[in-house]
């Protein structure tokens, strides 16, 4: 089980650091991937003009990436009621303090440069509300981004407490799955983010590749084609490595002994990411011209999803011995 916040254009980072796991992963295990709405507002709840464009945006994305809705369960996180009761079940027994050591929070917090007292409870709730999507559906493994590895500990810990306090062995123990290039480059050095705006999106035609290619920082030192250059500092080299393994140290050798300049070096990579992307635009253009099929592709999703963790919740309320109700709401005391 796995998903992303509805937030805006997927970039090479998402590719890389998770799609590819999702794609691989869903060959081999029955897998889930959410469109999570709800935690775009832990952050964003007075943002919500661009949301549903933006969840349409994204399953294009995915989709064009290679994630086959004949073998994933694509779905949309509002659209499981079931995971908000489960939240809130899980809530009870989650230590406030977890959510307040959890560094991925904090550095959410710090970034959006946001004071004390205008976050929300909804925000310190992020791991618990992620833990609801895993567990709903009893998700184990957790193909995310590095960022994310310290909310699945959380799950781990929330999963382990309730088998615990309830005498079950009931909650799988999620795991964490990173890719090979967890933490993907931006054109300035830095960790690629849209924030830092150092990002290249899925969607970007040749001519934006190839400009925030040729304004991307390389060795420093190397002023003149000349100069004997210093892969290991430069960004156009790092993305080499990451989207170009094997062309990589080819290169590396040609910018050591000054045999190829900067520009033609950044043209070249400019090329490949454009080779990489191509077909992926090509495969999204094709399906937003069939939103009936995008629809119902998330419709029965939604539905599988759904399913899934009503029976996970069903079971949690046996489990904690809940009340029970009849078909008519009538309570069902007793053991
Ligand atoms: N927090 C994740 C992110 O920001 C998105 C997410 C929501 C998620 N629910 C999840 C990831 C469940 C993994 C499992 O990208």
């Amino acid at each position: 089980m796995s998903g992303m916040r509805a937030t805006g254009q997927l970039h090479i980072g998402h590719y890389l650091g998770v799609l590819k796991n999702w794609i691989r992963l869903q060959h081999e295990y029955d897998c889930y991937f959410a469109v999570a709405d709800w935690h775009m507002l832990t952050t964003g709840s007075d943002k919500t003009d661009p949301l549903r464009d933006n969840t349409r945006d994204i399953v294009l994305d995915w989709l064009a990436a290679g994630v086959d809705p004949n073998k994933a369960t694509i779905y949309v996180q509002s659209a499981v009621l079931e995971t908000a009761e489960l939240f809130l079940l899980l809530s009870m027994i989650t230590p406030v303090n977890w959510m307040q050591r959890d560094p991925t929070l904090k550095d959410m917090i710090r970034d959006l440069k946001m004071a004390e007292d205008t976050v929300g409870h909804g925000l310190l709730g992020y791991p618990a509300l992620q833990t609801a999507d895993i567990l709903g559906v009893m998700g184990d493994l957790v193909p995310v981004g590095r960022d994310q590895v310290a909310h699945i500990e959380i799950s781990r810990d929330i999963a382990r407490r309730f088998n615990h306090l309830y005498g079950v062995d009931y909650f799988p123990e999620p795991r964490p799955l990173l890719t090979d290039t967890p933490v993907v480059v931006g054109v300035d050095g830095r960790k690629m983010s849209k924030s830092y705006g150092n990002d290249i999106k899925l969607a970007d035609g040749p001519e934006q590749v190839q400009s925030k290619i040729m304004a991307s920082v390389t060795d420093p030192a190397r002023i003149k084609k000349t100069d004997f250059g210093h892969p290991e500092v430069c960004a156009v080299y790092a993305m080499w490595e990451m989207l170009g393994r094997e062309k990589a140290p080819e290169v590396a050798e040609l910018c050591r002994k000054a045999e190829i300049g900067c520009v033609q070096d950044k043209k070249a990579l400019a090329a490949h990411i454009n080779e990489i992307l191509a077909p992926m635009q090509e495969r999204r253009r094709e399906l937003a011209t069939n939103p009936g099929m995008l629809e119902d592709i998330i419709a029965s999703g939604n539905a599988k999803a759904r399913a899934t963790t009503r029976e996970t919740v069903e079971r949690v309320r046996e489990i904690m011995k809940l009340n029970r109700f009849s078909e008519s709401g009538k309570p069902v005391f007793g053991a």
